[in-house]
């Protein structure tokens, strides 16, 4: 079985950045990447965080503004605009979710698309779907350049994505099943409100797992010798653990690792090449190349 390291991978992925970022530096340009956190969700909290680290990190510029849960609607608008108009401000994050009286999609339209550094913007989302270079959300980004890396090619395979959001479901399905050498799976969407949800998981030579519910997915579900992606980041409490709480995926790795050829552990595994993939858009949108760019290479 092949552990698919994501945070080894993201290690290297840091390094390669770094020197892109010297690069940029030489022609006075600094990556700056403005993030956005209302209210105190504690892993939004521990999420913007960890972004903000990994950026200092590599030498991009990072700014959080973190307000109260309080901050209206046209507050927010009025800091990404305001952001937008910013040249020094390269690519913009407004973490999810907003509080119930923040209209998201609204907010996520506002954001100047080039420097929509999640991908989240519908401009975006179209130019992803059309096979348009754009700016890739961050865990598809960084699930293809896991396979990537280790060479577990999805050419031809039948991919089955559990979970249908639109910051992980919607996108990787649509990247997977581009005519390009990096993609060209069959894929399969599937989610909670499948008739049989087993039988899908089954047929499955890659399942990528984002459902957001602690180990939905057992070994019965999972067929011998698949490549098995794990998206999930679940909080279960732990009273042996120092904070209490630790941290498991959407698939129970006791019954399913066994079973896969290849897999991502929890923690380790995706969460770390979404950061990658976050410093690499912040990177592409500060080179001014977030239309150029071909989605990968
Ligand atoms: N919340 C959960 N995942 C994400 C993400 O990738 N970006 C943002 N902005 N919020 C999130």
């Amino acid at each position: 079985m092949i552990l698919l390291d994501g945070k080894a991978l993201a290690a290297e992925i840091h390094q390669e950045l770094r020197a892109e970022v010297a690069r940029l530096g030489q022609r006075g340009i600094r990556p700056h990447i403005a993030l956005l956190l209302v209210g105190d969700n504690p892993a939004s909290l521990s999420y913007v965080r960890s972004k903000s680290r990994a950026c200092e990190h590599v030498g991009i510029r990072s700014t959080v503004l973190h307000l109260p849960a309080e901050t209206t609607h046209e507050e927010v608008l009025g800091i990404v605009q305001r952001w937008n108009a910013d040249p020094d401000i390269h690519g913009i994050l407004v973490q999810l979710p907003l509080p119930p009286h923040v209209n998201a999609d609204d907010i996520l339209q506002t954001i100047d698309p080039q420097k929509d550094v999640d991908g989240f913007h519908p401009v975006n989302v179209g130019r992803l779907v059309l096979g348009l270079p754009t700016l890739v959300p961050c865990t598809p980004a960084g699930i293809v350049e896991l396979l990537r890396r280790y060479r577990q090619s999805v050419r031809g395979k039948h991919v089955v994505v559990v979970g249908r959001s639109n910051i992980v479901g919607k996108p990787i399905a649509n990247l997977l099943v581009q005519k390009a050498e990096w993609a060209d799976a069959v894929v399969t969407i599937c989610h909670s409100a499948a008739a049989d949800l087993r039988a899908l998981t089954r047929n499955a030579d890659v399942l990528i797992v984002a459902i957001g519910r602690a180990g939905f997915i057992t070994g019965d579900d999972v067929r011998d010798g698949a490549v098995v992606v794990d998206v999930g980041i679940n909080r279960i409490e732990d009273p042996s653990s120092p904070k209490g709480y630790r941290i498991v995926g959407d698939v129970e790795w006791a019954s399913v690792a066994p079973k896969a050829s290849a897999i991502t552990p929890v923690p380790g595994g995706v969460g770390p090449m979404t950061i990658a993939m976050l410093l690499r858009n912040t990177v592409i949108a500060a080179e001014g190349n977030a239309w150029q760019k071909p989605l990968f290479q």
